[in-house]
């Protein structure tokens, strides 16, 4: 029984992918061959020279100038100002529309009378030592007002006072490591965790199965490069379920609200963030004090669209976070400034009368930092038409992580279109004037499995295409420039999630002339650009099967260190390998019908294109993974078990997984 099951499994992975997609080359057979004429194609790639070269690096630098001023917190009244001259800029630079769409999501800030602390007590329980909860203001913004000091978004609340322990960065095998190894036993104690490797938010889960009553995280030099700096940040566990009090539906007036202690992913033993400076200092006993209330606020996006010409039920939609921690002039004002340049350079190609064949949607999102709530709302209230109609969602975060080279991270069937168009934009490292974005890209960052392509990396989570791409199943990529990931092995970038992230850093320390966002900018409009005016979209399945190839090997070599365990549960990877096989050949006979359709004839070009759009849906288990409903991304589970948890812990979760697809199909409750 066992056996058949976990055979069942294995090619279950791929088998709904294969049986939609061959079932869509039935219909498309009999089409005829002609050539799109090269006028045509002429035209179209002076309408995307255009585009780009209407772009400027002086543009961005005024809009993240202007953008960056004040604080721009989710559910702020700032953040709402910000977010209406975001949609008057939009109106006037020509968009079919630009509206606010607002809910009503479960937010979280510090008690602004009551602030938070860890203080060190003496064996009579006397607080001899607090952590400062200041950030000293960066020069210049002295005189700001309503900066929220360093905290951990739903931390619970509550003053547990404990031994401390340090767990590294509390990861699973750290916690391992601890019990199995030291006989180092958590229950009952305050543990101290440094930040990284790991998203904040499991770092808190970890600590609550190990029995902890409250975790401290701090910034270490090791990992952070600077002294001083304190990280803010979300700490849910929400698996892609967006507002933790209605999961799976938007956060509108007529929504059913769960109470806030059945919340999704909200912890339940208070966390706080501290400086190096105040971690160096405490001692083995600790107090806590976390003052932190959760508070139903309003939030807003803002939605433009310019409406296709031919096709207006089909979707190319560009969005990027506009709620910042502070200033947020790194993330994610420097994608906000990207998507502005990019919506007036669309702008100005309509007001000559261009009009894409596709419509376009433009999104400034509200409260990513909060657990990507903007983003995720929007998506559950439009989940069926935007299933049904989306080509694509291209992502516009921070432009710049680094200064370094260029890093892109997206689905395979979008390789080819990147690998095009960074050819096709002009790099701004210094010495490769004179040559393209592809070249310096290639040059810095080749891929490991084949160094004559530049790196590009799979689509993980951690920011606002998450439920677009890891719960709707649609092709997704976002594109920014990075570190160098040779010589600088730091988590992030120093000053993450800090009130140092201003205008002036960006300017002096890694972008001073704007061009590396320029470049950016480029890219992420020109990816919109092919993807809603090309006449067949620009998709290449083909590499999806080299993709599933390397990751079907990969996860086969890791299960090789589990080979007992598999085999107790009558695993085999036969079936994987094969479906993966026929899934390559059924890829290469379609891009060769694809050479021979007739560009004239508009059901002929719909037909391919209705494929070559749902493919990613094709990769969507509708009952989601065990556990995480709303991650149901078949791609993505190999993603999370490889790289998200150690090789150890990927392969027991490999294994629960096999283990509640049997329940599933024993027809017992998981
Ligand atoms: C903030 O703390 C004060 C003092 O403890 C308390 O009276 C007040 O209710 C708290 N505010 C909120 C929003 O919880
Ligand atoms: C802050 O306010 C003080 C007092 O009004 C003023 O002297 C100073 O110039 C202001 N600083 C900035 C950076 O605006
Ligand atoms: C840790 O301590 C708690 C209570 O002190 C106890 O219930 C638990 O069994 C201990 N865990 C281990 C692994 O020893
Ligand atoms: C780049 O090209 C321009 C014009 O073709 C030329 O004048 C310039 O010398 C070139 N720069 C470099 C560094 O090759
Ligand atoms: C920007 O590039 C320079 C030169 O490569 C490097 O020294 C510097 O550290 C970079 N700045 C940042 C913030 O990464
Ligand atoms: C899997 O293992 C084989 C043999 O050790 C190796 O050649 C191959 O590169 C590995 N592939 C991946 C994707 O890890
Ligand atoms: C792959 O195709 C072959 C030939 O049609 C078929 O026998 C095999 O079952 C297919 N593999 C899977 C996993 O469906
Ligand atoms: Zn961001």
């Amino acid at each position: 029984m066992a056996k058949s099951r976990g055979r069942l499994y294995l090619w279950m992975c791929l088998a709904a992918a294969l049986a939609s997609f061959l079932a869509g080359f039935m219909v498309g057979w009999f089409i005829k061959p002609i050539k799109e004429t090269a006028t045509s194609l002429r035209y179209h790639q002076s309408i995307r020279w255009k585009l780009v070269s209407e772009m400027k690096a002086e543009n961005i630098k005024s809009f993240l100038r202007s953008f960056t001023k004040l604080p721009h917190l989710a559910g702020t009244e700032q953040n709402l100002l910000l977010a209406k001259k975001i949609q008057t800029q939009w109106k006037k630079f020509g968009l079919d529309s630009a509206k606010l769409v607002h809910y009503d999501v479960l937010l979280s800030y510090p008690n602004e009378t009551n602030a938070n602390y860890i203080s060190v007590m003496d064996e009579h329980g006397v607080e001899i030592f607090k952590t400062s909860y200041l950030e000293p203001p960066p020069d210049g913004y002295e005189n700001v007002t309503n900066i929220v000091p360093p905290y951990n978004a739903f931390s619970a609340q509550g003053t547990p006072e404990g031994d401390l322990i340090y767990v590294n960065y509390a990861r699973t095998e750290d916690f391992f490591k601890l019990e199995r190894e030291m006989s180092i036993n958590c229950t009952g104690k305050i543990v101290i965790a440094r930040y990284g490797k790991i998203f904040r938010g499991n770092k808190v889960k970890n600590a609550m199965l190990a029995g902890a009553i409250g975790i401290i995280l701090y910034s270490d030099p090791a990992d952070y490069f600077a002294l001083g700096y304190t990280q803010r940040g979300n700490v849910l566990n929400l698996n892609g379920a967006g507002d933790p009090l209605t999961p799976g539906y938007p956060a509108k007036e007529y929504t059913f609200r769960l109470d806030v202690e059945e919340g999704v992913g909200i912890p339940k033993i208070p966390v706080h963030p501290i400086g190096y400076n105040d971690a160096e200092i405490l001692l083995r006993k600790v107090r806590m004090h976390v003052h932190n209330t959760n508070k139903i606020t309003r939030i807003y996006n803002v939605i433009g669209t310019i409406r296709g010409s031919v096709e207006p039920d089909r979707y190319v939609i560009l969005g990027g976070h506009r709620d910042s921690w502070v200033f947020g002039a790194i993330d994610p004002t420097s994608g906000t400034a990207v998507l502005q340049e990019i919506v007036q350079s669309f702008g100005k190609l309509m007001s000559k009368g261009w009009k894409p064949r596709r419509t376009i949607i433009f999104a400034s999102w509200d409260a990513e930092e909060f657990g990507l709530l903007g983003s995720t709302e929007w998506a559950e209230e439009n989940a069926k038409t935007l299933q049904e109609r989306s080509i694509a969602y291209i992502n516009s975060d921070s432009s710049i992580e680094g200064n370094y080279t260029l890093r892109v991270d997206c689905t395979p069937l979008l390789y080819q279109l990147v690998y095009q168009l960074t050819k096709e934009i002009s790099s701004p490292d210094d010495g490769f004037e004179n040559k393209s974005l592809y070249e310096s890209w290639l040059e810095k960052d080749p891929s490991s499995e084949n160094k004559n392509f530049p790196r590009i990396n799979k689509l993980g989570s951690g920011s606002d295409f998450e439920a677009y791409f890891q719960r709707l199943g649609i092709a997704s990529g976002r594109a920014r420039y990075t570190k160098n990931r040779k010589t600088d092995k730091y988590s992030s970038y120093p000053v993450y999630h800090t009130i140092y992230e201003t205008f002036e850093l960006v300017e002096n320390f890694y972008d001073p002339t704007f061009k590396k966002q320029l470049s950016v900018a480029q890219l992420r409009g020109a990816l919109v650009y092919e993807l809603a005016d090309s006449k067949i979209i620009p998709f290449n399945i083909q590499d999806y099967a080299k993709a599933l190839k390397n990751y079907a090997t990969s996860i086969y070599n890791l299960s090789k260190k589990h080979d007992q365990q598999l085999r107790d549960h009558g695993v085999s990877f036969d079936s994987l390998f094969s479906a993966v096989k026929n899934f390559s050949e059924a890829a290469s006979d379609f891009h060769r019908r694809l050479t021979q359709v007739d560009l004239n004839d508009p059901i002929a070009v719909r037909i391919m294109n209705d494929q070559l759009m749902l493919l990613e849906r094709a990769f969507i288990d509708p009952l989601g993974l065990p556990g995480r409903q709303f991650y149901r991304s078949i791609l993505f589970c190999v993603y999370i078990s490889m790289f998200s948890f150690s090789v150890l812990a990927a392969c027991f979760w490999i294994a629960s997984f096999f283990e509640v697809l049997k329940l599933r199909f024993l027809g017992r409750k998981s």
